[in-house]
């Protein structure tokens, strides 16, 4: 009832005052009166509301999320007082990209259910979809063909074009000067949508076709993607079966039973449908969205808000053991790009030739590993197929920690009064609080002395 009546309120009401601004007082409040009359007849006929007519629909989809969801956009000059940006250093997340093949494939299965939960609502009777959340499924078609793989899509060159413009727009200083390979430094993994992403954020900088010469990708990329090429991560995180535990706990558990069982019963079915068929519907609802910002994914119609919050807790299990503090490894082989920046800017503080700019791009499985290098994001307790209801307010959740374009930004300030040095960290743009720093910026020596040794004690030898 309420979702239709607020439906009723913003789409229709500020129509009704434009057209009518010239009439009197009382004929509003007759047109404002049917409004209400009409909303409390639609509740009247016991339907589900509407997906489709959501204004602000839950698009928190773990590492599917569209990077504006969770982005900072505010780009307003970074003034720091008798301070300069001396160098900005970012590793970014490639943009939103598109299924892989493999999911192209199993995405195919969808053409399947459609077919039934029409056949359901409309031959049978069963299923409460909204007659437009039905129409929408009907026109449904997948949008993406198995050779695109997992390029980075339209909406993907956006973000990360985007991206560049802020970074330039809060630091023009760094950003104007010439260049060249020696003052801004570019590295991406050999996938399409890294170079691609590094293509769309130079470009952002600098404008298109600014031709900044990029180096090649490397095979073993011990810099920005060590997991890949660590045997001892493989085997001890990656193919480990304890790493998934946890997440396959949880999907065999009340909550996601549950959810399988109402999700059945909305869309017509007598008999329970699998979590597989679940998990195929959540992956095309959130890719739609994703490559499509302004279009409703008829797919999310299937699952309630809470629905979609315990699908995105399988996803955060299963990366808090894969990527996040549920292995100790992690913290180990997420330490080189935080070895980077802190040795960059250790060797700006003794004087040496440093890049304006280090630009890198890759894949959040890194983002997160080097989240958990530092510490950030850490919960008191560990997430567990048992505690989803007390992690509600969790710190490690991948919609906010490693949504498309996820991003962690340093900046390293030379200073001309009190402290020489200082550095501030954004992450997806916010401005990170760290404690003992004045608002975010950070005197170095105190950086230094927080998170020095993550520096020193990195070492790959282990792999
Ligand atoms: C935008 O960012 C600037 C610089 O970081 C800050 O001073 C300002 O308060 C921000 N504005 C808003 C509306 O948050």
């Amino acid at each position: 009832m309420y979702t239709i009546y607020k439906y009723i309120l913003f789409h229709f009401l500020p129509l009704a005052l434009d057209s009518f601004s010239s009439l009197n007082r009382n004929k509003m409040i007759i047109i404002l009166l049917s409004a209400t009359l009409l909303a409390t007849l639609a509740a009247g006929q016991s339907q589900d509301s509407c997906y489709a007519d959501q204004t602000d629909p839950y698009i928190l989809f773990g590492t599917a999320t569209p990077y504006e969801a969770v982005s900072n956009t505010n780009a307003s000059y970074v003034y720091i007082d008798k301070c300069e940006a001396k160098q900005f250093w970012i590793i970014s997340r490639h943009g939103t990209r598109y299924a892989d093949a493999d999911e192209v494939d199993e995405l195919k299965d969808l053409y399947d259910l459609q077919e039934k939960i029409i056949k359901n609502h409309e031959k049978d009777g069963s299923g409460s979809l909204c007659a437009k959340d039905l129409e929408n499924l009907k026109l449904w078609t997948l949008q993406v063909v198995s050779n695109v793989k997992s390029d980075l899509t339209p909406q993907g060159y956006n973000d990360l074009y985007r991206l560049g413009e802020r970074f330039k727009s809060r630091f023009p200083a760094l950003f104007k000067q010439t260049v060249t390979k020696d003052s801004f430094k570019v590295q991406f993994t050999t996938k399409q949508r890294t170079a691609a992403s590094a293509i769309a954020f130079v470009d952002g900088l600098f404008g298109t076709g600014m031709g900044l010469e990029f180096p090649e990708a490397l095979e073993d990329d011990m810099l920005i993607k060590p997991y890949a090429s660590c045997k001892k991560w493989e085997k001890d995180v990656e193919e480990n079966k304890d790493t998934t535990k946890q997440m396959k706990k949880f999907e065999d558990g009340s909550t996601v039973t549950t959810l399988v069982g109402s999700v059945s019963k909305r869309l017509g079915f007598s008999k329970t449908l699998d979590l597989d068929d679940i998990l195929l519907m959540y992956s095309a609802c959130r890719y739609d969205k994703a490559w499509h910002l302004d279009k409703v994914s008829p797919w999310c119609a299937a699952f309630t808000e809470d629905d979609l919050k315990a699908l995105e807790y399988i996803e955060d299990l299963e990366l808090y053991y894969s990527t996040g503090y549920g292995n100790d490894l992690n913290k180990k082989v997420g330490c080189p790009p935080v070895k980077d920046f802190i040795d960059r800017f250790s060797d700006i503080e003794k004087g040496e030739q440093q890049p304006a700019g280090v630009l890198y791009f890759t894949h959040h499985e890194m983002i997160l590993l080097v989240l958990t290098s530092l510490g950030f994001d850490k919960d008191k307790e560990a997430l567990t197929s048992s505690n989803y209801d007390q992690m509600s307010g969790r710190e490690w959740r991948s919609s906010f920690i490693s949504p498309f374009t996820a991003n962690l930004a340093a900046v390293f300030f030379k200073c001309d009064a009190g402290e020489p040095y200082r550095v501030q960290l954004y992450f997806n743009e916010h401005l990170l609080d760290i404690n003992g720093c004045d608002q975010g910026l950070c005197d170095w020596s105190y950086f230094k002395q927080q998170f020095g040794s993550i520096s020193s004690s990195c070492n790959l030898d282990f792999c």
